[in-house]
This record gives C-alpha cells, sequence and structure tokens, in this order.
C-alpha cells in the first residue's frame, strides 16, 4: 500500500481538504491525523473491523482499549450508559482538550474498540484538523497513538512515515504537535458504584488543576512509581506493556545538576567505543562533552538515514521494539566519534521540554545510539507527565547522584 501524506494549512482548512480522509474511513480504513498531543492514527470507533485494522498496523495487542474521539460534548450520552456529574465538570472545564474520560459504555460501542472492556475511553480533541474530521466525516473516531506499538508516539508527520508506511494509505499532516505527550487519562468509571476517580496516565492536565473539578481524585499508585511493580497492574492496559523505549539503553541520571553532569560525561568517556547520546536541556547543554548539532545539521544527518531505516525487514514484526532500523546501514553512514547532545526544552517551562521528549528519544534510534543518558526533569508542573513517559522508556533504570 502507497502511503500518502497530504499536508495541511491550519489557517485556512477547507472540507475538500477532508474529502479523500472521509471516503476512507467511511469504507472501513485508516487514517493518520494530528491532534494537539500526539498524532493519531483514526478508524470508525463503531467498526469492529477498522479497530483490527489499527491493531494490525501498529501491531499493538487488542487487548489495549482505543480511545474515541469525539467532536460535541452530547457524544457522551452516545457513547457512555451513565455520564456522572463529575464527568460533566470535567468536560466543561477541559473539552476541547488534552484530556481522555473513562466511563461505563453503552450498548453502541463495539468491544473490538474498548479490547473487551465494559467501559469506554472518550476524548475532545482541540486540534482543529482532527476536530474537523470528525465532524466532516460524522463518525466517531478511535485513535490509538500513531507510531509502532512500543516506539515513542509521533509527534510529526514524518515519524508516522516512518513507523506505518506501507500500513495505511493516508496521513493528514498539521506540522508539530503542540503538547507533544499524550492526554491525561482519568477513570470515573467506577463512581456510580462508590469507587474513587483516579488518574491512570499523568498529561498535560494536572492532578492540581484536575483537583478543581473532581475533589478527591488520586494516581493510580502503578503510573507514577518509580520501580516496576510486581504484583500490581496499572488499570490503563497501556500502562503495562514496555513503551516509549527507543532501541538503546537509556539510563536517567537523577541529583543535583552539577553532579548529574559529571555522571554523564564520566560515564560517556567510559563507553568510547559506543554511539552515545545525552539529553540535556537549553540550561546545561553546554557543560557536556560531545557534539552539538545546530537544527539544519540535525535534520540533514536524519534526511540522510532515513531511506535506510525506512527499509522494511519484513521478518522483524512491527510488535517488536524498535521496529524496522536497520542499525549497520546507519553507523556505516554517518559514522559518530563523540556523544550527541541532545537540547530537549529549556527547564523554564516545562512544556518545551515536555513537547520535544518524544522527538528528542526517536532521533536517538534514527542515528543507531547504543547508549543513551537523560537528565531527570522532577520540578514543574508537568514532571509527573514527563518522567511517567522517560522511565519507561528507560524500563526503569535510574542512577541517583
Ligand atoms: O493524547 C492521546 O490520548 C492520544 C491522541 C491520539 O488522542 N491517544 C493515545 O492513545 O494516546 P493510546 O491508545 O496510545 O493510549 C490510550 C491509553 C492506553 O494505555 C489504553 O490502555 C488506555 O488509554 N485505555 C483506553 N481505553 C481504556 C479503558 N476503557 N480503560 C482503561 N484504559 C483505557
Ligand atoms: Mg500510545
Amino acid at each position: 500500500m502507497e502511503t500518502k501524506i497530504k499536508a495541511l494549512d491550519r489557517s485556512c482548512l477547507k472540507p475538500e481538504d477532508f474529502k479523500e480522509a472521509v471516503e476512507i474511513l467511511k469504507s472501513g480504513g485508516l487514517v493518520a491525523m494530528p491532534t494537539e498531543t500526539v498524532y493519531g492514527l483514526a478508524g470508525d470507533a463503531m467498526d469492529e473491523e477498522a479497530a483490527k485494522k489499527i491493531y494490525a498496523a501498529k501491531g499493538r495487542p487488542s487487548d489495549n482499549p482505543l480511545i474515541v474521539h469525539i467532536a460535541d460534548e452530547k457524544a457522551l450520552y452516545e457513547l457512555a450508559s451513565d455520564v456522572p456529574r463529575e464527568a460533566l465538570a470535567a468536560a466543561k472545564r477541559f473539552w476541547p482538550g488534552p484530556l481522555t474520560m473513562i466511563l461505563n459504555k453503552s450498548d453502541r460501542v463495539p468491544f473490538g474498540t474498548t479490547g473487551g472492556l465494559s467501559t469506554v475511553a472518550i476524548r475532545f480533541p482541540s486540534d482543529n484538523i482532527a476536530n474537523m474530521l470528525i465532524k466532516t466525516s460524522g463518525l466517531y473516531l478511535a485513535a490509538p497513538s500513531a507510531n509502532a506499538s512500543g516506539r515513542p508516539s509521533t509527534t510529526r508527520a514524518e515519524h508516522v512515515y516512518e513507523d506505518l508506511n506501507g500500513r495505511i494509505p493516508l496521513i493528514l499532516d498539521g506540522g508539530s504537535c503542540k503538547i507533544g505527550l499524550e492526554s491525561t487519562i482519568i477513570d470515573l468509571s467506577g463512581i456510580s458504584s462508590g469507587k474513587k476517580p483516579l488518574i491512570l496516565r499523568p498529561g498535560f492536565i494536572t492532578k492540581e488543576e484536575l483537583e478543581e473539578v473532581i475533589p478527591g481524585i488520586e494516581y493510580d499508585p502503578v503510573v507514577i512509581s518509580r520501580k516496576p511493580s510486581e504484583n500490581k497492574v496499572a488499570k490503563a492496559p497501556g500502562m503495562k506493556y514496555r513503551h516509549y523505549a527507543p532501541a538503546g539503553t537509556l539510563t536517567i541520571v537523577e541529583g543535583k545538576s552539577e553532579a548529574v553532569v559529571n555522571k554523564i560525561n564520566a560515564e560517556a568517556a567510559d563507553k568510547k567505543y559506543k554511539r552515545i547520546g545525552i539529553l540535556a536541556t537549553k540550561e546545561t547543554r553546554s557543560l557536556y562533552k560531545g557534539v552539538q548539532y545546530d537544527d539544519e545539521t540535525l535534520q540533514n544527518n536524519l534526511k540522510k538515514l532515513r531511506p535506510i531505516s525506512l527499509k522494511f525487514e519484513e521478518k522483524t514484526s512491527l510488535g517488536s521494539v524498535g521496529g524496522s532500523i536497520e542499525l549497520e546501514d546507519i553507523r556505516q553512514h554517518l559514522s559518530l566519534e563523540e556523544p550527541v547532545i541532545f537540547t530537549v526544552g529549556s527547564r523554564e517551562d516545562d512544556a518545551s521540554i515536555a513537547a520535544e521528549l518524544f522527538e528528542a528519544l526517536r532521533n536517538c534510534d534514527e542515528l543507531a545510539l547504543d547508549v543513551i543518558y537523560s537528565e531527570s526533569f522532577e520540578d514543574g508542573p508537568l514532571c509527573q507527565a514527563i518522567m511517567n513517559r522517560l522511565i519507561k522508556a528507560a524500563g526503569y533504570s535510574i542512577v541517583y547522584v
């Protein structure tokens, strides 16, 4: 299958822009779309066959439920069997926006979309392209993040192409996603039977903000844990899988800034024959020993390597982490004598760290890095969301200095 990328101009969207996408969706096919959080891989949420295609394209286990995207709050009453007052309060405050609510599903929602669960995840995105696609199609769109299962989520159309080229017919390109981390997920499905509201995945909407409309909301303890949980299972099925992981070994180094820099420099110097990456910030990047590409050089290097990483190895199932990247070819095309230092936003604005994290992790893969060190991000309103992704990407490997 040819995968087409269609660039859209957000400032003047026209119904014709969506004609092809709507035709594909209405005939049961899949379209990748931008949202304000990450790119989504969309299909008709009421069509179990479309859900099957989504799982197959991503290489995702089919017990991992999909989020249903809507463009009108009233859809809550069609998709959910009961809508607690907390859900309405959260919708009023945060929708459209990066909040997903889990409610008890109505009979209309097929089990194929919910991974067999009797609950459904619902989100009303604010992105104008996603919004118009939902409205012009007249459908509810089931959409997981548009990455190969296990890899970091996609925040640009190029990333979607890298992971899903040949597997889907169309990608709508709306540029970089503003937020860059997936939505906050809250579970309100147990409220009617006296259970506490829970945050199943931290995101751009913080616990403090949620508490203003849903007093007493708590984190599912598994999602903020710094150690792999032995007996406890995350309540969002997707949170139990290895996730966001680059192909190289990622270690988080946590402590006072100076000690972190010293430790990373020492570790990197010790691993001379490896390809090394360092995830730093604007404030600290000049303290590391290594090469810093300006954005143009980085993009040029990536462009040079992309045709190699796009070669699909049919043998490798997409389910495995790292997908189809042909590491040896990449090594031969771009030799690296020194660690590569990436700037992941600025500590003055943790939204910039959130927005750039997944892209940095993907770039580590594209440069075929073996060993990656990252600073830790414990301050700022988005630290839970950022650390949740980073810790999973590192497989819980954290060094304290
Ligand atoms: O920002 C986002 O939420 C993006 C964009 C595309 O909207 N979507 C996204 O979908 O991140 P996905 O499938 O990659 O992650 C959805 C998470 C998974 O961990 C899944 O297990 C959980 O939501 N989930 C979905 N339905 C659920 C349900 N009924 N109960 C518990 N967890 C659920
Ligand atoms: Mg995902």
